[in-house]
């Protein structure tokens, strides 16, 4: 398995920009896989532009039950010099179609359940967007459909593609220039959550909740970071600022908009996350520290359009090159795809994974994780008491070492 950090931010920048100067976006009646998004809103234009960008494969159509989405996409194509997309007139009729071998499912979170449900029978490669599910229960339901799938299947939790994360996971994990990992700390602080299609994202009937919807990137991070399994969970937090008189046909905004969380994994190590959603601009940090010193990750970026992300790499280990922080980034081209370039990778990831290579994109049974520790922080929120996972798993018929056991005899799910 070559995992997402085992090339260096360098190494992936230094392969984008020759793939940039190459030719990309040059179509020809080839036999390059074929590609289907459905769900266009924001998340699926960006996977376009990235499918536009990587040249690897030929989009055979869209799907949106919106024409203003299908139309937005349609005219962004058109100015990439695409051609316009075909708009499948139905779901089944993107699964159905034989020139189609992967599709990526971009919609609100609380359709990937039932959407997933429907592709499963087409064997097609699917890249489903993050959270998996709104619901614990529709997670653990699709970690089981998907455990004999015939078909490849990702989740799009791409952060972990980000620049600074890829070389700190490197340094940490490979090169181990921390010793052994005690601590993990992870921020977020960013604006209010932005405008969707139907405002879905206001609602934790729709988005899961803010730690499930926003947070399982970093929920999946802090996890693979610590290499083990969360045991108890903590947290705190609520809706203090953001939409507090926000309404859609009728229903009142009820997503929280801050959190603090604290993380115990099986192996010792203590983990906490801090979410802020009512700051100006968004600058994220995920601090590891080990009994030989401590690796710092940042990154500033904004919504304002045409300034750069900045993300930011130290090492404070006695005698680390990287002792004085670096700028880590992404050609620019890349960058701004979108995400800072990590669904550029995540999205390359999937498609190496369609040709057979065996890469490392966000499994199944990672983003159900991810889920558990979002799910039962927010339950430890609205409860003020510590969640035992073994014991909120026993409330869904499940177990810590059931889906333990799971992951063993089934690594790929
Ligand atoms: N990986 C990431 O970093 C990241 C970032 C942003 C969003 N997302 C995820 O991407 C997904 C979409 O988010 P978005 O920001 O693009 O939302 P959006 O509201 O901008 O777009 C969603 C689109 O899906 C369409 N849609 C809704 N139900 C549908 C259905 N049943 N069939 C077909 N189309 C349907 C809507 O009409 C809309 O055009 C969400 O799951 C979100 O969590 C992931």
């Amino acid at each position: 398995m070559r995992h997402f950090y085992d090339e260096s931010s360098g190494l992936k920048a230094a392969r984008a920009s020759a793939h940039l100067a190459g030719n990309p976006g040059v179509k020809s009646a080839d036999d390059r896989p074929g590609l289907a998004i459905v769900g266009v809103g924001m998340m699926g234009r960006e996977h376009m532009r990235v499918a536009h960008l990587l040249g690897r494969t030929v989009l055979r159509g869209i799907y949106d039950q919106s024409p203003a989405s299908l139309e937005l996409a349609s005219h962004e194509m058109v100015q990439l010099k695409e051609p316009a997309p075909y708009h499948y007139p139905s779901l089944e009729a993107v699964f159905a179609d034989p020139a189609v071998d992967a599709v990526i499912i971009s919609t609100p979170n609380y359709t990937h359940w039932e959407l997933v449900r429907v592709a499963l029978s087409s064997g097609k490669a699917l890249l489903v967007e993050k959270p998996m599910a709104t619901r614990l229960q529709d997670a653990l339901s699709m970690v089981e459909a998907v455990r004999d799938y015939q078909g490849l299947f990702q989740l799009g939790m791409q952060y972990r593609f980000k620049a600074q994360y890829v070389d700190l996971f490197a340094a940490v994990k490979n090169d181990r220039a921390l010793g052994d990992v005690k601590t993990i700390s992870m921020s977020e602080y960013r604006p209010q959550f932005l405008d969707k299609v139907k405002q879905w994202n206001k609602f934790n009937v729709y988005s899961g909740g803010t730690l499930v919807e926003k947070c399982c990137h970093y929920f999946d991070l802090i996890n693979q970071m610590a290499g083990a399994l969360p045991q108890s969970v903590y947290a705190s937090g609520g809706a203090a600022v953001n939409f507090l008189d926000f309404d859609y046909a009728g229903d009142r905004s009820d997503i929280d908009d801050h959190a603090f969380v604290i993380i115990n994994y099986c192996n010792d190590i203590r983990a906490s996350f801090c979410l802020n959603m009512f700051s100006q601009e968004l600058y994220e940090e995920l601090v590891v520290v080990g009994d030989k010193g401590r690796a710092v990750a940042s990154e500033n970026a904004t919504f304002k359009r045409d300034e750069p992300s900045r993300g930011i790499l130290q090492l404070e280990v006695t005698g680390h090159p990287l002792y004085t922080p670096v700028d880590v980034s992404y050609p620019r081209a890349i960058e701004e795809s979108g995400h800072s370039g990590a669904t550029f990778f995540a999205q390359e990831c999937f498609l190496d994974r369609l040709a057979g290579s065996e890469a490392d994109g966000a499994t199944a049974m990672q983003g159900l994780w991810a889920i558990i520790v979002a799910s039962a922080a927010q339950k430890s929120m609205r409860e003020n008491a510590v969640v035992d996972i073994n014991e909120f798993l026993g409330d869904y018929g499940t177990s810590v070492s059931a889906l333990a056991g799971d992951r063993q005899r089934s690594p790929s799910v």
